[in-house]
């Protein structure tokens, strides 16, 4: 086993209920408990049924996380959790649980931002983050560009989205296809057997004055209305959907977007590498065309494997273990959550 300090780490920023597990770099465990069967019929996060599943989540969680690593809690040099920004309620529950483990274990607590734990994580698979990296982060809450000099420390937002997350829109538009909810797997699954060039739907804020004032920005209500529209009109016409390629269309105009605005923020930074995380990372089309960029414009690509880009526990904890490493001050034990936590704030 490699050295660096043994940290647990809490997510409960959404409906995953997180409990990850690291010594240094290395990951011992990922137990992730997620409610999102309870809120598919609902079309999207009930934040109530979410804490409560948190809540009941919690110590089976932590209890399985120790076991599956062989880690008693006693031996833990530092407990991390994620302080915001995410559901009010739901971060309650993780930042409450992890005070009361480490007052009682009397462990130092690091409150940490839940997006510097997305571009934290990569560490446990691909080593140390060069420093600086561009993260590009996408989920179904977020959709941010960063530049990151020092995820301990120092991160600078280039851009965000000005209306839905990423993920959201690959969820919506599921939903205007008739594909269950989290929409984002299955657009991925239909568009394989589709044509990405059949329907060519809107790019957002990448032409004139839109994209002089939003260059790292992102919008995607407008390509969301445009499916909507585009689907409504067949089905009004009495045409079969063709599913597969609106699908496919749709997922090249996201993916288009957020690769080339990635590949540009490299480039106007000067900076050489490039780091994928979030939910909607776990895209394939997503991955094939960032990889296509970043190797036409020698720009190194790191991405976390699909289960390390979603919400979990070990980018926390991950997070965490390199607070520790660089001699960050501990979070004090009255540390609050904040659920719209800014970026640029690595620590509670
Ligand atoms: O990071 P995450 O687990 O939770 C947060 O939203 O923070 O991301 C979930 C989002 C959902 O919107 C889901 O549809 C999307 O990630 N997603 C995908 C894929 N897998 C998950 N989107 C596109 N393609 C995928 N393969
Ligand atoms: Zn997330």
């Amino acid at each position: 086993m490699t050295d660096g300090p043994l940290v647990l780490g809490i997510e409960t920023s959404c409906d995953e209920t997180g409990v990850g597990i690291v010594r240094g770099q290395t990951l011992l465990v990922d137990a992730v408990a997620s409610s999102v069967d309870e809120h598919a019929r609902f079309g999207g996060v009930v934040p109530e049924v979410a804490s409560r599943a948190h809540l009941e989540a919690m110590v089976p969680t932590i209890e399985r996380a120790c076991r599956e690593a062989g880690v008693r809690l006693q031996d833990l040099d530092a407990i991390a959790v994620t302080a915001g920004p995410g559901l009010a309620g739901a971060l309650l529950v993780g930042v409450a649980s992890a005070k009361s483990l480490a007052l009682a274990l009397g462990t130092p607590l690091y409150g940490v931002n839940h997006l510097a734990s997305h571009v934290a994580v990569d560490v446990v698979e691909h080593g140390p983050l060069p420093e600086p990296t561009m993260a590009l982060l996408v989920s179904g809450g977020h959709s941010s560009l960063l530049l990151v000099p020092d995820v301990t420390r120092d991160i600078r937002s280039l851009g965000s989205t000005l209306d839905d997350a990423a993920g959201e829109a690959f969820d919506k538009v599921a939903r205007v296809l008739g594909l269950p909810f989290p929409g984002g797997p299955f657009i991925d699954r239909a568009a394989r057997d589709g044509n990405r060039i059949a329907i060519d739907f809107p790019r957002g804020l990448t032409s004139g004055k839109d994209r002089q004032h939003h260059e790292f920005d992102f919008s995607f209500s407008g390509l969301k209305t445009a499916v909507a529209r585009w689907v409504q009109l067949r089905e009004q016409a009495g045409e079969a959907v063709p599913v597969n390629d609106v699908a496919a269309s749709f997922q090249e105009a996201v993916v288009d977007v957020l690769t080339r605005k990635a590949v540009r923020a490299c480039a106007a930074n000067g900076v050489d590498d490039l780091l994928l995380g979030g939910g909607v990372a776990a895209n394939s089309r997503l991955r094939a065309l960032a990889q296509e960029r970043c190797d036409v414009a020698g720009i190194r690509l790191r991405v976390p494997r699909p289960g390390l880009c979603t919400d979990n526990g070990a980018m926390v904890a991950a997070l965490g273990a390199q607070l520790v490493d660089r001699g960050r001050t501990p979070s004090r034990l009255d540390l609050p959550t904040d659920s719209s936590m800014p970026v640029q704030q690595v620590q509670a």
